[in-house]
């Protein structure tokens, strides 16, 4: 009995020393520091209606609307700094671009990129540095010849044919999803891949799986001391799925290294241990770069352009599906620029100015990458006339800027034009679309992607005639949840306009 008394005012005088311990931290943090403002946050827990909301960007404009746009939220054990406006990330990511580099840490992805090896979560180092610059310069590299363009009509003609097939309403997300993996599979590892391949169908299922699995995330990144003690069945499935990812691409690895013939660049991996190999004879620090490193940034180019460029495509083709006006003058370039008579390529892009343009205004209105990644401070700084101390966690909101009245008339309106000039021409870029970011962490993929989609887009465009079932409200609504919002799933019809 005396025991048990005992034992429970040892565990309430313990919660009282760690709340009294947290308050005189806030305050001391609050007096040294002007920090931004936000709702109130539960130790552990964050602030409640952020763990509940559906969407991350709804709540996030209702708090830009009391705190103004820069703010402060609590999710679990993770404070961040939320920024905005078009102003505050510019001052972030272009004006203090080396302050804000960094990324947080986070146990799981420290996993999952064998240690930080990666480029999209490893920080700011000068290995990290050196990373990026091969890999740009490897994907500059493969696109500099008509490869992309090669493996993209190639992927293209099997999957549509699959999709000609559908003689009634479907949905069009599993052959989106199959067109962009079979895709970066083959600007990877070499030509693309038949679609009953059994390598490539078990590479795309464990990469499916992998992404579903995954979801929201991890309870052990909440409460880390898990990972020591009892990891969830999630976690450890997750992790089995990766090794087997991983094993998968080393292999691809290995094989590209026995048959590499720098007279024959097949793919980004040959280009990627091209320039590995002429970087080695003048770079001291090549020795920081290990195998682990190349294998990351396979896996980059695979978890950095799948979904972004999957989404972005869903969204087009339901925005596409729900407005027949836009999709008609969309084709009536294609078949004034291109004709029927042949499939779209790179070089047509310039000239198709609308159907880019239409592009453009699907990634704003259906910002993919809503928050982009998360950014975490190299040292005390400041932004939006706040202080950010050293190691603050802080996220762009990128579906605001795409979404900010003061910078779009119309804002929900659909509207390609916004993007062009009084000659029907591809504009200066509007000052709030940035959905690739900006600064030292500016997507990797921004050049490859924009082709990529292009040539997806205007190959769907030229093909089928895309209508939506009766009785379908045309008007968009949206599906997934948290940081990643999709259309909610919708069936289309299509007709192919070469038999018409
Ligand atoms: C619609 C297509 C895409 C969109 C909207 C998009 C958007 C973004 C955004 C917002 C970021 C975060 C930037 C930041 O931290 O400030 C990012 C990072 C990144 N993206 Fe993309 N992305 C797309 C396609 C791709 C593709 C196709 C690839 C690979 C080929 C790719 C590879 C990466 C990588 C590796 C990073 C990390 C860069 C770093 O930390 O230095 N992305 N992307």
């Amino acid at each position: 009995m005396m025991s048990s008394v005992l034992s429970a005012l040892n565990i309430q005088t313990f919660l009282i020393g760690i709340i009294v311990l947290f308050t005189v931290y806030k305050f001391r943090q609050r007096w040294k520091y002007k920090l931004p403002p936000g709702p109130f946050a539960w130790p552990l827990i964050g602030n409640y209606e952020v763990m509940k909301a559906k969407f991350l960007h709804e709540i996030c404009a209702k708090y830009t609307k009391i705190y103004g746009s820069v703010f402060t939220i609590k999710l679990g054990p993770f404070q961040m700094v939320v920024l905005n406006d078009i102003n505050s990330v510019t001052e972030a990511l272009v004006k203090r671009k080396a302050d804000f580099a960094n990324r947080p840490f986070i146990k799981s992805v420290d996993v999952f990129t064998e240690g930080g090896m990666d480029i999209a979560f490893a920080n700011y180092t000068p290995t990290w540095k050196l990373h990026r610059k091969i890999a740009i310069k490897a994907l500059r590299q493969y696109l500099a010849g008509n490869r992309l363009e090669e493996v993209v009509r190639s992927s293209m003609n099997k999957c549509l044919s699959l999709m000609a097939k559908e003689n009634g309403p479907f949905d069009p997300e599993n052959y989106i999803d199959l067109m962009v993996f079979n895709i970066l599979h083959a600007v990877c590892f070499g030509k693309s891949a038949e679609l009953d391949d059994p390598d490539f169908v078990r590479f795309m299922k464990i990469d499916r799986d992998f992404t579903d699995i995954i979801g929201k995330g991890f309870v052990e990144d909440m409460f880390p001391i898990m990972y020591k003690i009892c990891s969830t069945k999630k976690y450890r499935t997750v992790k089995e799925i990766f090794d087997e990812m991983i094993a998968m691409i080393e292999r691809k690895f290995r094989e590209h290294e026995d048959t590499f013939d720098c007279d024959n660049i097949r793919d980004f991996t040959d280009s990627l241990i091209l320039t590995r190999k002429e970087a080695e004879q003048d770079e001291e620090m090549m020795s920081q770069l290990t195998d682990t490193h190349l294998r990351q940034t396979l896996v980059d180019i695979f978890r950095g352009g799948i979904d972004t460029s999957r989404v972005t495509l869903y969204f087009a083709i339901r925005y596409m599906a729900g407005l027949p006006d836009i999709q008609s003058k969309v084709q009536e370039e294609i078949n004034r620029v291109v004709g029927k008579d042949r499939l779209p390529g790179v070089n047509d892009r310039e000239s198709l100015c609308y159907t880019e343009a239409t592009l453009h205004e699907a990634m704003r209105l259906g910002t993919v990458s809503a928050f982009g990644l998360p950014h975490c401070t190299v040292c005390d700084t400041h932004v939006g006339g706040y202080d950010v101390p050293k190691d603050t966690m802080v996220m762009m909101n990128h579906w605001a800027l795409h979404h900010d009245p003061n910078y779009w008339k119309d804002v929900d309106k659909f509207d390609p034009t916004r993007y062009l000039d009084e000659n029907g021409k591809l504009g200066i870029k509007p000052e709030s679309w940035l959905p690739f970011s900006a600064g030292r962490r500016v997507c990797l993929g921004e050049s490859i992607a924009k082709p990529e989609l292009h040539l997806i887009f205007a190959t769907i465009m030229q093909r089928f005639e895309i209508t939506m079932p009766d009785e379908t409200n045309p008007e968009l609504k949206l599906g997934g949840s948290g940081l990643i919002p999709q259309p909610a799933p919708f069936e289309i019809i299509v007709k192919d306009r070469n038999m018409t």
